[in-house]
């Protein structure tokens, strides 16, 4: 922007987008990782006002580290008994997936911000656990799940190969570094490009199936089958 925008550009401005809504269910965990208390905190302040049952997990290496330290103080006496902080150095290491989740209300909607460690292993806990649904927010992109190799064709005619470990985005920014793309992760839908031909895979949480019929991708996420190619207007 500051490279390209002049005054008088006309850009086209949307209002914010959320993809880790809170729903508001009756039990709640709140479980955040480091810095992932950024989208929990408000999670805290609402469950409180609404009057929920509601509980606060914030892990981190020490307790200095961990950022909004304060105002999760503030928090804690506001609400006695509903906030925890869980530091490495004071617990002798990470907290376990499975004794974090046993802090769930029966039946309760568990909502996580963290590094993708600390989600994967909720994810793997959460059958064995007290809670029923498990809601999480990732920092960067997803690892790419049974990825198999394809191809794009630009529209100049260069052959693009994707390997099974990368994404369509990786590659098409290798080629073309001006791709515009934000979240990586499926849902922002800033990455979208138009297929000319070609089966697509959809990953993404975004399109609609018109938008999938009319031949839209979001390249972040979704793929083509093996030996495919996909023919990109690009
Ligand atoms: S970068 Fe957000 S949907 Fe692809």
């Amino acid at each position: 922007m500051h490279r390209e925008l002049a005054v008088g550009t006309r850009v086209s401005v949307a209002g914010p987008r959320n993809a880790f809504p809170f729903a508001g269910e009756p039990r709640v965990l709140l479980i955040a990782g480091g810095i992932g208390i950024t989208p929990v905190l408000p999670m805290a302040y609402e469950a409180a006002w609404r009057g929920l049952d509601w509980r606060l997990v914030h892990a981190g290496r020490t307790r200095a580290s961990l950022p909004f330290a304060a105002e999760l103080d503030r928090l804690a006496r506001q609400h006695p008994g509903r906030i925890e902080i869980l530091a490495d150095d004071e617990h002798g290491g990470c907290p376990d997936a499975a004794a974090l989740l046993a802090r769930a209300p029966e039946d309760a909607a568990v909502y996580a911000c963290g590094p993708a460690p600390m989600l994967d292993a909720l994810q793997g806990a959460l059958p064995q656990s007290p809670a029923a649904a498990l809601h999480f927010e990732r920092f960067t992109a997803a690892p790419i799940v049974d990825g198999k190799p394809f191809t794009l064709r630009l529209r100049d005619g260069r052959e693009l190969p994707v390997p099974a470990d990368q994404s369509a985005l990786e590659v098409l920014r290798a080629a073309e570094p001006a791709t515009a793309y934000s979240c990586q992760q499926g849902f922002c839908g800033v990455c979208k490009v138009r297929v000319r031909s070609g089966a697509v895979d959809h990953r993404d949480r975004k399109l609609t199936d018109a938008q999938r019929a009319a031949g839209e991708m979001l390249v972040c996420v979704s793929r083509a089958d093996e030996g495919g190619c996909l023919e990109l207007d690009v």
